[in-house]
C-alpha cells in the first residue's frame, strides 16, 4: 500500500459511528461516564435525519388523561404484530418516562399545556387501557420534535466535551480473528487521510436504509451504512423484510406529513369524499396501525378510489382544524404541502400516498444495545465490542411494524442504554491489544480497488435500478411471484456492482466515490431485504403477502437472520422471539387477532 493510505491512529474506549439522535445520546452519555468518546459522522451532526422526525416521542406520561406504561407495551407488542421483543419492549416503554423528563431538563423546548407540563398528541395505535381508548402519549415539540432533540442533544455532547470528526465517512469495522470487534476505518473526506480508530466499543448509529427505495421520507444520506459493515463483517442483519411505508407522505415529493396531523384530528378521504378508514378500522379509525392505514389507502386505490388526475393517491384533510391550530401545533406540515404540493392546508386538503419510512430490521441487539448473533446455538451470544442503537438496530423493539413516535424513543432510550453498558463493560485507560495486519489491510484492499474502479457499470444507474426494484418488488403488497422476480433483480444489480466504474479517482471530497461506498452499502439491505421478504410465508405487520394473507404464529412467530455471501445469495437462520419480561411488574402479552 502506498504512503496514501496510511492508517492515522487513534485511541479511544468507545467509537460512534453516527450523529443522528441515537449517536448523540450515546456520545454524551458515554463522555458524561467518563469514557473517551468520539463520534464519527458523514455529515454535520445537526443535519442527521433525526432533525426530519416531526410528531413526537411516545411516553406514558399522563400529562393528557391517565396513561400506564404497560399500556404503552401492550400497544407496541400489538403493533409489532407479536414480533417484538417483549423484555426490551417492557425496558423500552418503562424508560421512556425518565429519557423524556431527562430530556426536557436538557433543555427540549416542548409544547405545553396550559399548565405548562409537555404537550402530548394522539398518535396511531397508542391507546389506554389495553385496547379501549385513545391515549394522548405523543410528547411534541410543535411538528419540529427530531429538531428540538437532536439540537439539544449535540448542544449536550458538546457542553460534556465529547470529540467530533465531522464529514468523516466510515469504511468498515475491523474484526479480529476471534470475531471481536477492535474498530474502524473511516476516510475523511475533506483532506483525504485515512484513520484507524482503535475502541474497546463501535457503536453503530448509522441509520435506516430508506434509500434503497425510490420514493422515501428518508434523507439521501440514510443508506444503512452500519448494516453493510455489519454484513461484509460476516455478521447477520436481522428482520429485513420489515419496511415500514408512511400512510401520508407528500404525492410525488415523498416528503412526510406528520401522523400528528391525523392526531390533531385530520382525516383521510377517498375521491367519493369518504371517511375511509371507518370501514377498515371501526375503532382507531385514522388512528390505526401505519401498516392498518398504508394498506386500506393501498385497497382504495387499487379499487378505482384513489383521487387526481391518475385516481392514484389519496387526500388528507386538516382544513377543519383552522389556522390557529395549525400554526401553533402544525406549522411545518403547513410550509411543507405549501413547497412541495402548492397547497394551502387551511383551504384544501394534501394529496398523500403509503411511502417508505422505516426498517424494522437491521442489526440485532439485546435491550443494552450489544450485538448478538446466532453462535453455538446460542441465538442471543454477543458479539464482543459491538453495539448498534436506532435505526440501524433491531432490538426488537418494533417487530414487524413500528407505532409512530417510538422511534424518538427508541433511539433516546437505548443510546442512554448503550451508554450505561459501556460504562459496566470498560475500565476507563483500559490498553489495546495488538492487531493483525490482514485486520485493516483488507479494508484497505476494498477502498482502493473501488477507488479505482474501472468497469462499465455508473453508479447513478445501479442505484436508481435497485431503487425501482425495490419500489416495485417490496411494495405494501406482496406475492411470491412478485418477490421471486424482484429477488432476481436485486441480485443481478448487486452482481453487476462489481463491473462499476468511479471515474475520480482523488480521496479529497470525492462524491463519486462516497455514492459508490454507500450504493455497496445499499445494496446489501437490498438483497438481504428481498431475500427475508421472499422467505417469509406469510403476513405480519408490514409484511403483508397476498398469497400468504394471515399470520402464522406457528411457523413464523420468528425473527429472520440473513447472511450475505460474496455471490449475493443468502443464508437464513432464526432467532425465537422473546416472550418474556424484565421483571415481575407486567406480564406477558400473548398472541391474539390484531384489530384497531
Ligand atoms: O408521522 C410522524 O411524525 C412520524 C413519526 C415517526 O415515524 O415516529
Amino acid at each position: 500500500m502506498t504512503a496514501e493510505y496510511d492508517l492515522i491512529q487513534h485511541e479511544h474506549d468507545v467509537i460512534v459511528v453516527g450523529a443522528g439522535g441515537a449517536g448523540l445520546r450515546a456520545t454524551f452519555g458515554l463522555a458524561a461516564e467518563g469514557l473517551t468518546t468520539a463520534c464519527i459522522t458523514k455529515v454535520f451532526p445537526t443535519r442527521s435525519h433525526t432533525v426530519a422526525a416531526q410528531g413526537g416521542m411516545s411516553a406514558a406520561l399522563g400529562n393528557m388523561g391517565d396513561d400506564n406504561w404497560r399500556w404503552h407495551m401492550y400497544d407496541t407488542i400489538k403493533g409489532s404484530d407479536w414480533l417484538g421483543d417483549q423484555d426490551a419492549i417492557e425496558y423500552m416503554c418503562k424508560e421512556a418516562i425518565p429519557a423524556v423528563i431527562e430530556l426536557e431538563h436538557y433543555g427540549v423546548p416542548f409544547s405545553r399545556t396550559d399548565n405548562g407540563e409537555i404537550y402530548q398528541r394522539p398518535f396511531g395505535g397508542m391507546t389506554t387501557n389495553y385496547g379501549e381508548g385513545i391515549a394522548q402519549r405523543t410528547c411534541a415539540a410543535a411538528d419540529r420534535t427530531g429538531h428540538a432533540i437532536l439540537h439539544t442533544l449535540y448542544q449536550q455532547s458538546l457542553k460534556h466535551n465529547a470529540e467530533f470528526l465531522i464529514e468523516y465517512f466510515a469504511i468498515d469495522l475491523v474484526m479480529d480473528n476471534d470475531g471481536v470487534c477492535r474498530g474502524v476505518i473511516a476516510w475523511n473526506l475533506e483532506d483525504g487521510t485515512l484513520h484507524l480508530f482503535r475502541a474497546h466499543q463501535v457503536i453503530m448509529a448509522t441509520g435506516g436504509y430508506g434509500r434503497s427505495y425510490f420514493s422515501a421520507t428518508s434523507a439521501h444520506t440514510c443508506t444503512g451504512d452500519g448494516n453493510g459493515m455489519v454484513l461484509r463483517a460476516g455478521l447477520p442483519l436481522q428482520d429485513m423484510e420489515f419496511t415500514q411505508f408512511h400512510p401520508t407522505g407528500i404525492y410525488g415529493a415523498g416528503c412526510l406529513i406528520t401522523e400528528g396531523v391525523r392526531g390533531e384530528g385530520g382525516y383521510l378521504t377517498n375521491s367519493d369524499g369518504e371517511r375511509f378508514m371507518e370501514r377498515y378500522a371501526p375503532n382507531a379509525k385514522d388512528l390505526a396501525s401505519r401498516d392498518v392505514v398504508s394498506r386500506s389507502m393501498t385497497m382504495e386505490i387499487q379499487e378505482g378510489r384513489g383521487v387526481g388526475e391518475l385516481n392514484d393517491h389519496i387526500h388528507l384533510h386538516l382544513e377543519h382544524l383552522g389556522p390557529e391550530v395549525i400554526n401553533e401545533r402544525l406549522p411545518g406540515i403547513a410550509e411543507s404541502a405549501e413547497i412541495f404540493a402548492g397547497v394551502d392546508v387551511t383551504k384544501e386538503p394534501i394529496p398523500v400516498l403509503p411511502t417508505v419510512h422505516y426498517n424494522m430490521g437491521g442489526i440485532p441487539t439485546n435491550y443494552h444495545g450489544e450485538v448478538v448473533t446466532i453462535k453455538d446455538d446460542n441465538p442471543d451470544s454477543v458479539v464482543p465490542g459491538l453495539m448498534a442503537i436506532g435505526e440501524a438496530a433491531c432490538v426488537s423493539v418494533h417487530g414487524a411494524n413500528r407505532l409512530g413516535s417510538n422511534s424518538l424513543l427508541d433511539i433516546v432510550v437505548f443510546g442512554r442504554a448503550c451508554a450505561k453498558r459501556c460504562a459496566e463493560l470498560i475500565k476507563p485507560e483500559t490498553k489495546h491489544c495488538d492487531l493483525e495486519k490482514e485486520s485493516t489491510d483488507k479494508i484497505i484492499h476494498r477502498l482502493d480497488r473501488l477507488r479505482h474502479a474501472n468497469g462499465s457499470e455508473s453508479t447513478a444507474k445501479l442505484r436508481m435500478e435497485m431503487q425501482r426494484a425495490m419500489q416495485t418488488h417490496a411494495a405494501v403488497f406482496r406475492t411470491g411471484d412478485n418477490l421471486l422476480e424482484g429477488r432476481n433483480k436485486i441480485v443481478d444489480i448487486a452482481n453487476r456492482f462489481k463491473d462499476v466504474k468511479v471515474a475520480d479517482r482523488s480521496l479529497i471530497w470525492n462524491t463519486d466515490l462516497v455514492e459508490t461506498l454507500e450504493l455497496d452499502n445499499l445494496l446489501g439491505n437490498s438483497v438481504t431485504s428481498m431475500f427475508a421478504a421472499e422467505n417469509r410465508t406469510e403476513s405480519r405487520g408490514a409484511h403483508a403477502r397476498e398469497d400468504f394473507p394471515d399470520r402464522d404464529d406457528e411457523n413464523w412467530m420468528k425473527h429472520t437472520m440473513t447472511w450475505l455471501n460474496k455471490d449475493n445469495s443468502v443464508d437464513f437462520d432464526y432467532r425465537p422471539v422473546h416472550m418474556y419480561t424484565l421483571t415481575d411488574e407486567v406480564e406477558v402479552v400473548p398472541p391474539k387477532k390484531r384489530v384497531y
